[in-house]
């Protein structure tokens, strides 16, 4: 049984490791398509099938199929996959599509079909896609709308067959039943004259909604009344005709139309630009049209052109590429609302001749590169709200009281992306809502309050003006303001100083690319309502919480690309819960442990964060360029641990020096002590005695025990300090090994001097442990006179009253002088030794 487990479990191994490569192997040759969604999205993109893959899920919705050479679609061709939504077959090869090929697919919205050769078609070839929106029939061969069978599909909002062979507009009958299509576009066909009935299904108010696109193909006759009743939404004729004069009979043939919008321009030959020639709109007059695009004419050499003659009922007009550099005759009762010329040729702006618009509401002239003058004024246009003349290389003095004084209702000025803009003092546009100078060169803003009377303005760019804001009042008079956008500029001292304290409505601050090195503490305090601030791409080393503090309602704050190391625990606290994205890349993070509190917070908060993948840690050394969120900060718990230990190592190692320093002499005292017993053996005793005393009982101590002990019979040998200490040796090592350690006893002086000695005092209580320890007969107390006697109790303690210390007064009189000296003798005599008879 063992033995069968033994071997059976490797065999398994090996099985189970084989199944699985197989089971890989056959997932990676059968299901060759990219799988964009599980069960949703799959992308089989020129794979040589030549059917969908049995791999693919029956809940499938998109599927994109294109250059495979499925050749033919056969009938239930799709049913593996009924859920379709989505179906590309870009160049499929396919030539047939049969009946039913496409049942099941009911939810299909989209079907591309793009560049296949067709060739036959079933009549029932689209049946079932009852929910189709979109078909793709770009360059399929298909010579005639009539043999596409898409009549039932009455969903059909857009159908696409430009670069085909039609040659005809004639749309079927099937048309009436595509109620809901708004786009059809024959882009690229072989169209080439439009006759009367080709739209028939078209007429009437019931008239779809369409935009039809026939650009691109060879126009060359419309006859008159072909749209005669016809209602579109586009009709966009780019590059259908020849030359002006066939255009020009063209536009005559579109008679009766009905558009919002018509876009004409450029000719068959791409690049050709032709003169403007009198009179080649005039069909204009027979068709209603809201919105005219005009695009890609040379010149306009005579000033009394007809350009706007059948235009006064057109609301919006876009002149693109018309090298106009003049406007002309303006027709009286124009109804002209909005008029844009991108590219044109004006070399100064038409102020005078365009002043004639009066109901002009919206004017627009951009992107025109010779345009560089404004020296004329508009005239009374009361309905004037927008003027866009962006991105023109005008510069002009004193903006802009004397051009604008008779606008009286103009929002929205653009004038961004100009040469020079220099202003003399207050902008008088009162009902302004919008102001736009971005990277136009402005002139004496930030010095002067030239904003005072702009007390509607919500909008206000002045990004990259060259502005350098000295003053204060910079901002004076924007009550409203709720955007401020003004990146690339810069500040008096590098500092935001209090320039916003009027701002209280502002929602929008960007001060980026402003070489700011620092964020005055007043800066913010009235932004209450400020959301987005983008202060990036500064100079700025901190983030000072109380600077910011103010900032409740902020969502979003770019602070990358400065030089930020942290954000302090109180900065962090201080931010408001309202934010949700915080951009801090391209900062000089540092990701060392002493800012645990930050690092942890950071990985707490990745869904605020923005560009995580740029925090990197500028320091320490050894983790820079590595990103921050990648931290790993158990490595810091460890080191946090490390350091603690380490700290108080450090201080216990003070401790312990300090305790050292202070009790040198007791633990050199212990540390003999210990080894104390050893030592005795040893010893021999140099000294019949160690006299303790205090060095002001010196000349006592000389006359009463030097000379008489030294000097009697017989000769006591004294030891003493003064005398006896081996010089260069630690004073307390002395004490133990020429005192105590080579004396038998100890002669202790007590007198007031010696009780007020530390010193002494120590040396007592060493010769009294060094007593305890060694257990000998050991203290001669010599008790001077007077001596505070309460004094010397407390502090000899039991000493005295002990039986092997001897207790003698010192009386200065003769008899007491001699029976002390007689006491002293028999005291020192006792215990001391014949030759050779050894210790104890
Ligand atoms: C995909 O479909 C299969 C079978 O219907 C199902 O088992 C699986 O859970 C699905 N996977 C996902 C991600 O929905
Ligand atoms: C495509 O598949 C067919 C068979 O289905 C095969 O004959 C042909 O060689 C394949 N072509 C390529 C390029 O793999
Ligand atoms: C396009 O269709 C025509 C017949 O309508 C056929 O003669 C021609 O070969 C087809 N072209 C292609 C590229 O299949
Ligand atoms: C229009 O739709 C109706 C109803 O679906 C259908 O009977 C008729 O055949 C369709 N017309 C054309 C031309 O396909
Ligand atoms: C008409 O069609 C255009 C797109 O072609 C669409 O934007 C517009 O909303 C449609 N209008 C109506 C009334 O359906
Ligand atoms: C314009 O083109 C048409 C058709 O190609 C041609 O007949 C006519 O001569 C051309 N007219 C001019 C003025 O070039
Ligand atoms: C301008 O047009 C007028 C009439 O339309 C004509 O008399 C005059 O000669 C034209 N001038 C030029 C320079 O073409
Ligand atoms: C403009 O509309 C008015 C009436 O709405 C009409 O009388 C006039 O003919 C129209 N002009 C043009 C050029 O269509
Ligand atoms: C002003 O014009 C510029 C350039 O066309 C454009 O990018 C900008 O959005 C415009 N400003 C406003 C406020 O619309
Ligand atoms: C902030 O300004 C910088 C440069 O001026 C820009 O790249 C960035 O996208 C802005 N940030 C936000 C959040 O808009």
């Amino acid at each position: 049984m063992f033995g069968r487990e033994a071997v059976s479990f490797p065999t398994c191994f090996v099985q189970s490791l084989a199944t699985l490569f197989l089971s890989q192997l056959m997932v990676s040759s059968f299901n060759p398509c990219v799988e964009e969604i599980t069960n949703i999205t799959y992308r089989c993109m020129e794979l040589n099938l030549s059917g969908v893959p049995a791999e693919i899920p029956p809940s499938t919705q998109n599927l994109d199929l294109s250059f495979n050479p499925l050749e033919s679609l056969t009938s239930n061709y799709f049913s593996a996959v009924p859920a379709l939504r989505f179906l590309d077959l870009t160049r499929c090869h396919i030539q047939t599509i049969e009946d039913y090929a496409f049942k099941d697919l009911h939810n299909l919205l989209t079907l591309i079909l793009t560049a296949n050769p067709l060739r036959h078609l079933g009549p029932k070839a689209f049946y079932s896609l009852g929910s189709l929106q979109k078909l793709v029939a770009v360059e399929d061969n298909i010579s005639s709308l009539a043999d596409l069978p898409i009549g039932h599909l009455h969903t059909l909002k857009e159908l696409n067959v430009a670069k085909n062979n039609v040659d005809s507009l004639k749309l079927p009958k099937y048309f009436s039943n595509l109620t809901f299509l708004q786009f059809l576009s024959l882009k690229s066909n072989m169209i080439s004259s439009i006759s009367i009935g080709d739209l028939d299904v078209l007429q009437g108010e019931k008239g779809l909604n369409l935009t039809l696109v026939l650009s691109m193909n060879d126009i060359k006759y419309i006859q008159l009344g072909s749209f005669e009743e016809i209602h579109l939404h586009e009709l966009s004729l780019r590059a259908c005709f020849e030359n002006t004069s066939v255009m020009k009979a063209c536009i005559q043939g579109l008679a009766g139309l009905q558009v919002k919008k018509l876009v004409l321009g450029e000719f068959r030959n791409i690049g050709r630009v032709e003169d403007f020639s009198n009179g080649l709109l005039d069909g204009l007059c027979q068709v209603q049209l809201q919105e005219f695009v005009f695009i890609c004419f040379h010149r306009f050499d005579n000033c009394t052109d007809t350009l706007f003659d059948c235009l006064v009922n057109t609301s919006t007009i876009r002149l693109v590429d018309i090298y106009l550099n003049q406007v002309s005759a303006v027709p009286a009762d124009s109804r002209i609302h909005q008029l844009e010329c991108r590219t044109c040729k004006f070399s100064e702006v038409p102020a005078l001749k365009l002043s004639f618009f009066k109901e002009l509401r919206v004017l627009r002239i951009t992107k025109s590169k010779y345009l560089t003058g404004f020296r004329q004024k508009f005239m009374d246009l009361p309905n004037l709200e927008v003027l866009d003349l962006s991105e023109n290389l005008l510069s002009f003095i004193q903006c802009c009281s004397f051009y604008l004084d008779e606008t009286p209702k103009l929002k929205h000025l653009n004038l961004s992306f100009n040469s020079v803009i220099s202003m003399s003092g207050a902008l008088p546009l009162s009902e302004l809502v919008s102001l736009d100078f971005q990277h136009s060169k402005l002139h004496s803003l930030g010095i002067i309050p030239v904003f005072l009377f702009l007390g509607k303005l919500i909008y206000l760019d002045i990004s990259y003006t060259n502005t350098h804001v000295e003053s204060q009042c910079t901002f004076s008079g924007l009550a409203s303001l709720q955007v401020l956008k003004m990146a690339g500029n810069s500040f008096k001292d590098n500092t935001l100083g209090d320039s916003f304290m009027k701002l209280t409505q502002l929602l929008t601050l960007d001060v980026s690319n402003c070489k700011l090195i620092q964020v005055s503490l007043s800066t913010f305090s009235s932004l209450g309502k400020l959301q987005n601030l983008n202060i990036s791409h500064n100079k700025l080393l901190t983030f000072d919480h109380s600077a910011y503090k103010p900032l409740q309602a902020l969502t979003v704050l770019d602070f990358s690309s400065n030089q930020l190391t942290i954000l302090t625990e109180k900065a962090l606290e201080s931010l408001p819960s309202s934010l949700v994205h915080l951009d801090l890349s391209y900062n000089l993070l540092d990701c060392s442990c002493n800012h645990l509190s930050f690092l942890k917070w950071a990985k707490e908060h990745g869904e605020l964060l923005r560009s995580t993948e740029l925090m990197v840690c500028n320091s320490p050394e050894h983790l820079k360029n590595a990103n921050m969120l990648n931290f790993d900060l158990s490595s810091c718990q460890l080191s946090a641990v490390l350091v603690a230990v380490y700290v108080s190592t450090a201080i216990a190692g003070v401790v312990f020096l300090f305790l050292i320093y202070k009790y040198y002499f007791n633990l050199y005292y212990g540390l003999v002590l210990l080894s104390g017993c050893r030592r005795y053996a040893e010893r021999d005793d140099t000294y019949d005695a160690f006299v303790i005393h205090s060095s002001k009982d010196i000349e006592w101590v000389r006359k009463e025990l030097v000379e008489t002990l030294e000097r009697g019979v017989p000769p006591f040998h004294l030891c003493l300090h003064y005398r006896d200490f081996t010089p260069g040796v630690p004073v307390a090592s002395n004490i133990i090994h020429e005192g105590f350690l080579s004396s038998r006893k100890v002669i202790a002086v007590i007198s007031n001097h010696f009780m007020e000695s530390k010193w002494c005092s120590f040396e007592f209580e060493i010769a009294q442990s060094w007593q305890f320890v060694e257990g000998r007969a050991g203290i001669i107390l010599i008790v001077l006179e007077d001596v505070d006697k309460a004094l010397l109790r407390r502090k000899l303690g039991l000493s005295r009253y002990l039986k092997r210390n001897t207790y003698l007064e010192w009386k200065d009189r003769e008899i007491s002088r001699h029976l002390f000296r007689r006491q002293l003798r028999t005291a020192l005599l006792d215990g001391k030794t014949e030759p050779g008879r050894g210790g104890n």
